[in-house]
């Protein structure tokens, strides 16, 4: 039985790709191993988003080729891949083959066509509709927790980013499908199910099926709401996109149970000339109203962001705009980044005027404040009760169990293995850097 290594980079629809492709290996009788060194085959899923992302592919696979004794297979896949096809061969000695991010349904094809013909396949798939949706069933993160991509791509073209390049235009699965997916998964004993796409609020499947019947200003909160009918114990979506983002989608959280209270919310940056340059076409205001709806809820909704520090032309002035909407939001949690010329992006042509020594110091500062709000964020949770899934035991201390909350915070919790999968009561403790501790109640 051959033995297959597969490693992952980027965002959660990588993840999830990745998962998928790892059951199509175990279907064809391949085993998934944690040993690099044992492997006959290297599979990498790569990410594009920022340039040290992409340089991770060529670090690794230098060096799976200095590995000793017999050379694995090499295979790429994501993002680079569906950005950089056969061109990929040229620029990495030693790869064996080249799947895009369409073609991650036909994995299996590919190593069968390597490994009869020899290295140089690639299969970056023709259309939209290549896009393998099906739900990762025997290899996936977390035997409680699903992820379920329902809209594949980006219309959105935000000037400094990939990812309309390398996932192209958006595609929604159509809401019947992912009923039937959802209903499966609970079937199946898992619990919690994650909506994601690039941009789900932006869903539009060509066809009403599965939506008739449910009400919404969007095909997405109707989605919502239908997947919410479902009864499945817990649902979470991301990643929400601010000007799509509608106060529909608030109302359809407070009205099922089983809408998690947690929004991702990406703003980017607090200036609104950056956020012009950046193509993002909202305004701080108009975030602002956004944001006030999610926090006047009585759901006691969880907001996190991203943001990127140093694009062209950000000045003094626009990065204290972007200290001071962090103030104003209290984000739960924010991931902050420095910008990254992306070739071929808009942005790119922009003179990345802001010195990396000045992007690490704005990056320091923001990460700073944010510490600051995240720690007064979890203080507020000692001595409340929250419901958490157990997922798996703690990896740091084995004789405690570790989870989610609804509003995705990770809690810390001592267990027996009996809890796993089920949702428990735990009383907050503790407030750590980026956790919470407590006990069952
Ligand atoms: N440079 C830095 N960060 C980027 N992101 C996307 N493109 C870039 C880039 N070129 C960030 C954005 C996005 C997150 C997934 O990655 O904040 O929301
Ligand atoms: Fe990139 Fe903007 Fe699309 Fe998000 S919405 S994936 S940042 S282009």
């Amino acid at each position: 039985m051959k033995k297959v290594y597969l490693e992952t980079f980027g965002c959660q629809m990588n993840v999830s790709d990745s998962e998928r492709v790892a059951t199509s290996l175990a279907a064809e009788g391949l085993e998934l191993v944690e040993d690099e060194l044992s492997a006959d085959l290297v599979l990498i899923n790569t990410c594009s988003v920022r340039e040290k992302a992409e340089q991770k592919l060529y670090t690794r696979v230098g060096e799976v080729k200095l590995r000793e004794g017999t050379k694995p297979v090499i295979g790429v896949m994501g993002c680079v891949a569906q950005l950089e096809g056969e061109t990929l061969f040229k620029k990495i000695n030693g790869i064996d083959f080249v799947l895009g991010t369409r073609a991650v349904g036909r994995v299996n094809e590919a190593i069968r066509k390597v490994l009869s013909d020899g290295p140089g396949y690639a299969d970056l798939g023709e259309r939209e509709a290549d896009y393998d949706w099906s739900v990762a069933d025997a290899q996936r993160h977390s035997r409680s927790v699903a992820f379920v991509p329902i809209i594949e791509g980006c219309n959105k073209f935000c000037t400094y980013c990939i990812v309309p390049f390398s996932r192209g235009r958006e595609t929604s699965l159509p809401a019947s499908e992912i009923i039937r997916q959802v209903l499966e998964l609970k079937r199946n004993g898992v619990k919690e199910v994650h909506l994601i796409g690039q941009n789900v609020n932006s869903y539009r499947p060509s066809t009403e099926s599965g939506l008739e019947g449910f009400k919404g200003s969007s095909p997405f909160s109707r989605l919502l709401r239908a997947v919410a009918a479902t009864g499945i114990e817990r649902i979470k979506f991301n990643t929400s996109f601010p000007r799509d983002f509608n106060a529909d989608i608030v109302e359809a959280i407070e009205e099922n149970e089983n809408l998690c209270n947690w929004v991702h919310l990406p703003v980017q940056s607090g200036s609104n000339k950056v956020l012009k340059d950046m193509r993002r076409l909202h305004t701080v205001e108009s975030y602002k109203k956004k944001i006030d709806r999610i926090k006047a809820s009585p759901r006691n909704i969880a907001l996190t962001t991203d943001i990127i520090v140093g694009f062209p032309g950000e000045t003094i002035e626009d990065f204290e705009q972007t200290m001071g909407l962090f103030e104003y939001s209290e984000y739960a949690t924010a991931y902050i980044f420095k910008y990254s010329p992306r070739p071929d992006t808009p942005a790119y042509a922009m003179r990345d005027d802001v010195s990396p020594e000045e992007k690490t110091r704005r990056f320091l500062e923001l990460e700073r404040v944010q510490k600051h709000l995240q720690a007064k964020h979890l203080e507020g949770y000692i001595g409340r009760t929250v419901s958490v899934l157990a997922e798996k035991r703690s990896a740091k201390s084995p004789s405690d169990l570790s989870g989610h909350s609804t509003c995705h915070r990770v809690v810390n919790f001592p267990g027996s293995d009996g809890m796993l999968g089920s949702i428990v009561d735990v009383r907050i403790t503790q407030a750590k850097a980026n956790s919470l501790y407590g006990e069952v109640v």
